[in-house]
């Protein structure tokens, strides 16, 4: 991604702005009593440190978001740089049409949400909040239960997932 050095077009200066901060990329799982899914987020961060919070934006027309109204758990998943194909898989696709899921490995974890066996960085989170802000996007916010950190290489970020179509767009 090209990160423009001065932008003063107001709208383009945010947009600009914030690609420039280039994310870290996680994907998001969830399961109810029926049903799992998950997708590729770029809205997260943590929220609080004590207690400690963590806060991620799902878009109100994903699958992933109508499922989390009724889960109890959500699994952040961080993917590493040579990870773009999880990342087209969650992030290019819905599971309104394809069982991500049966694409990869996965074991259930609390509550059954999926945890992704190739990304041993992550945590589960219990919802223990939901703000729908006047957006196209709803916050969840998690206290962080069972984390697993392994040494890892870099994250992939923003800049290098911009060619991965959203399944659904925003
Ligand atoms: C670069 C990139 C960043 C994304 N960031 C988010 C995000 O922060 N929150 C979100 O809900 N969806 C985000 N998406 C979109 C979903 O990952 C995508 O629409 C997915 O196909 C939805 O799948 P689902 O309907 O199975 O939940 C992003 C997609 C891309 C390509």
């Amino acid at each position: 991604l090209p990160f423009p050095t001065i932008s003063v077009v107001p709208d383009r200066a945010f947009d600009d702005l914030v690609a420039a901060m280039d994310s870290a990329m996680v994907v998001v799982t969830v399961a109810t009593d029926e049903e799992r899914d998950g997708c590729l987020v770029g809205f997260h961060s943590q929220a609080s440190i004590d207690p400690p919070r963590y806060a991620v934006w799902l878009s109100t027309a994903n699958r992933t978001a109508r499922l989390a109204q009724g889960a109890e758990h959500l699994a952040v998943h961080l993917l590493e740089d040579g990870q773009h194909d999880l990342a087209e898989l969650f992030g290019g696709a819905s599971g309104d049409d394809v069982d991500k899921l049966a694409h990869t490995t996965w074991e259930a974890g609390p509550g059954g949400v999926p945890l992704l066996l190739a990304c041993p960085n992550r945590f589960v989170g219990n919802i223990v909040d939901r703000h729908d802000a006047d957006g196209d996007h709803v916050c969840m916010v998690l206290r962080p239960t069972d984390s697993s950190c392994r040494p890892a290489g870099r994250p992939l970020r923003l800049g290098a997932v911009t060619d991965i179509e959203p399944g659904h767009p925003a």
